[in-house]
């Protein structure tokens, strides 16, 4: 399975934070928002990831990850010229999809707890599989309502929410998936909407929606931004590390001892790189 990681778009619920930077470099306690989805993207199984960036960011993020080779992956980077919607990123990942199936993180939320074994059960499936988790504020979500495991309905931001399940930002398609986002309509907003490329396969019946076993949250906004940095520190006090990439590859058995120790100087003088040191044989 392949994965793309989402980190475009304006930023603009997080200005002026965001006006010269991507909100996705700004730090989540102690590391950059994105290397949270990449993280649950390795969990995942996916080994070679696309990251798509602004046009101005992405040098940045190949500065910080370069070709992934130290970490087990294979990172390609691909430029979103505009902001064009969240579906657009299966157009532009059209290529490198080909004919695996593909999870799409956004590269703003957040997963805390181990999700790696219902994250690695729909990178197993045949459908498209999404995960819910119940909301306070379902008017900024794209909303289900679900009977079971059957999703009766799917909203984008509704005005009058018929639930309050957000479906959160990790999605996994089969390579169907690029062609039908080629083919979706801008929506009144102007975007690809990631829920109407849902709801053509709620449409045709392969689309599956799993209640997520995690604590999940948005970071994009500052309250969220905030309630996101709580959360990894509030997980990291009880010994969880949450998005360390290093760690992770390590864990995972992507590089061996001998490579991830050669990555501890990177981070040396660092809480964070006293974290990798930490972690045991
Ligand atoms: O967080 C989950 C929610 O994410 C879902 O429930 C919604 O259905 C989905 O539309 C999305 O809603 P948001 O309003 O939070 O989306 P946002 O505009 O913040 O974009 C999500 C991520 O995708 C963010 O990291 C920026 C990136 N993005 C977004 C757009 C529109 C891009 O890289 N390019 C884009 O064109």
């Amino acid at each position: 399975m392949k994965g793309i990681l989402l980190a475009g778009g304006h930023g603009t619920r997080l200005f002026p934070l965001t006006r010269v930077v991507s909100k996705h470099l700004l730090p989540v306690y102690d590391k950059p928002m994105f290397y949270y989805p990449l993280c649950s993207l390795m969990e995942a199984g996916a080994r070679e990831v696309l990251l798509i960036a602004a046009p101005s960011d992405l040098p940045l993020f190949q500065k910080l990850l370069g070709s992934g080779r130290a970490l087990g992956l294979r990172i390609l980077y691909r430029a979103q010229e505009r902001a064009l919607g969240i579906a657009d990123a299966l157009r532009i990942g059209r290529d490198f999809i080909g004919n695996d199936r593909v999870a799409l993180a956004l590269g703003d939320n957040v997963f805390a707890g181990d999700c790696t074994a219902v994250f690695r059960h729909a990178a197993a499936q045949k459908d498209a599989v999404v995960f819910t988790s119940p909301v306070p504020d379902p008017v900024r979500y794209g909303i289900a309502t679900v009977q079971g495991e059957r999703v009766t309905a799917l909203e984008e931001k509704p005005a009058r929410p018929a639930s309050n399940l957000a479906v959160v930002g990790m999605y996994f398609y089969p390579p169907d998936c690029a062609v039908y986002a080629a083919k979706l309509s801008p929506s009144a907003r102007g975007e690809l909407e990631i829920t109407d490329l849902n709801r053509r396969y709620l449409q045709e019946g392969r689309l599956r929606a799993l209640p997520l076993p995690c604590r999940w949250q948005d970071a994009g906004t500052s309250e969220g931004l905030l309630r996101a940095a709580a959360l990894v520190r509030e997980e990291e006090l009880k010994g969880r590390q949450l998005g360390c990439l290093e760690e992770r590859a390590y864990r995972l058995g992507l590089i061996d001892r001998a490579q991830f120790e050669r990555l501890w100087p990177l981070s040396a003088g660092s809480d964070y790189g006293a974290k990798l040191r930490s972690v045991p044989v």
